[in-house]
């Protein structure tokens, strides 16, 4: 007669979470497993069944990954010219990557599908973007089984019941504190608050809140499994830090390629989105950067730095020209957000700084 055992045993059986076990399960992934009332039971002599992330190899390089948030100030746009400035070739090897500043990571995912360097290092001051890569690189089953089951609970919903729903998980998201224990319920509502907020904006109040309201996409992608699954398997080379970007000054030496991307000087009176955290990064930052700039640039490091440009308003405004005067400045041109009204894009010149 065949024998069961319940997902709990299952779980402890194959090293792997319960949650996991369930997901398998519903996904048809073990042969003869069943539910009973609302528990799974599962044939005693099951195999474990192969993890997706074990058969997706990369041994070529060169899966395609997208960043996994959308992010105010996000560089996709300008990935091409950025491409341009990574050394590749020429006297000197660049064998480790750098981005202190990292938000969606536009340019490290670019990096990541097509470049191999040795070492690399991120970070951010904001901890539940920190939280979120780290969970990717470290618990990726479970988090997907979450926002998975997210996913399915909200996509077939009517308007006010998907405001009910996202509401409730903003709730959440604000009530429960960042522990070891919290750490994958807090990723998962922190993605799917970014794919169904308004413009993907992530803002908080004084009280550190997110504050964000619904957005109106129809279809939004919540889970997108396979690039979380990959994204999960290159950062297994990747040292995730939370925190200010001066503490990767030990990370970097000579054989460094470094880009920075810091928040953006507001452009017009309107535009408050340097507010990524409770604090703004004002011009005395943007000098406290500039220093720190010149101290990993006599470390002999690469440095590729970009920024809005003042000039798209003031033409008079030198502000950068002056703080950089001692490296090469590039304008190139974006579309972007130029206040805070959705429709309001326009083309205005982003500054690339290098040494
Ligand atoms: C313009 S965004 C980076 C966008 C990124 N390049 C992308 O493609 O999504 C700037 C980032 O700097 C982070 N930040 C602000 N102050 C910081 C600090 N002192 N140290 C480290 N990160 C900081 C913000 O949280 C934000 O994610």
């Amino acid at each position: 007669m065949l024998s069961f055992i319940s997902a709990k045993e299952a779980a402890d059986k194959w090293n792997i979470s319960q949650r996991r076990v369930a997901v398998l399960c519903s996904e048809n992934r073990i042969a003869g497993a069943t539910m009973i009332g609302n528990m799974w039971i599962i044939p005693k002599d099951a195999l474990k069944p192969i993890d997706k992330r074990t058969v997706r190899d990369n041994s070529d390089n060169s899966i395609a990954l997208k960043p996994f948030v959308k992010w105010v100030g996000g560089k996709s746009q300008l990935i091409d010219e950025l491409e341009k400035m990574l050394p590749t070739d020429g006297e000197k090897v660049f064998t480790k990557y750098c981005e202190p500043m990292v938000g969606g990571g536009a340019l490290l995912f670019n990096i990541l599908s097509k470049h191999n360097f040795e070492k690399l290092y991120i970070s951010d001051i904001n901890s539940e973007l920190i939280n979120t890569y780290n969970v990717i690189k470290n618990n990726v089953d479970d988090l997907i089984a979450e926002i998975k089951e997210m996913q399915l609970t909200f996509l077939p919903m009517d308007e006010n019941s998907r405001k009910f729903y996202y509401y409730s998980i903003r709730d959440k998201f604000n009530a429960t504190s960042l522990t070891d224990k919290t750490a994958v319920d807090k990723a998962a509502y922190f993605i799917f608050l970014n794919k169904t907020c308004f413009n993907g904006l992530y803002r908080v109040n004084k009280k550190g809140q997110f504050n964000v309201p619904m957005g109106a996409y129809k279809n939004p992608t919540i889970c997108d499994e396979e690039n979380l699954l990959n994204i999960s398997k290159v950062l297994q080379n990747v040292t995730i830090v939370y925190g200010d970007y001066s503490l990767s000054k030990d990370f970097i030496d000579k054989s460094t390629f470094v880009y920075i991307d810091p928040p953006y000087r507001p452009i017009s009176e309107t535009s408050a989105f340097t507010s990524y955290n409770s604090d703004s990064f004002d011009d005395n930052e943007q000098i406290r950067l500039a220093k720190f700039i010149d101290e990993i640039n006599a470390k002999g490091a690469k440095i590729v730095l970009s920024n809005s440009d003042p000039k798209n308003v003031n033409i008079d405004d030198t502000f950068f020209d002056d703080l950089y005067k001692a490296y090469k400045i590039k304008r190139v041109s974006a579309t972007r957000m130029i206040n805070s009204k959705a429709d309001n894009r326009g083309k205005i010149n982003e500054l690339l700084i290098c040494n």
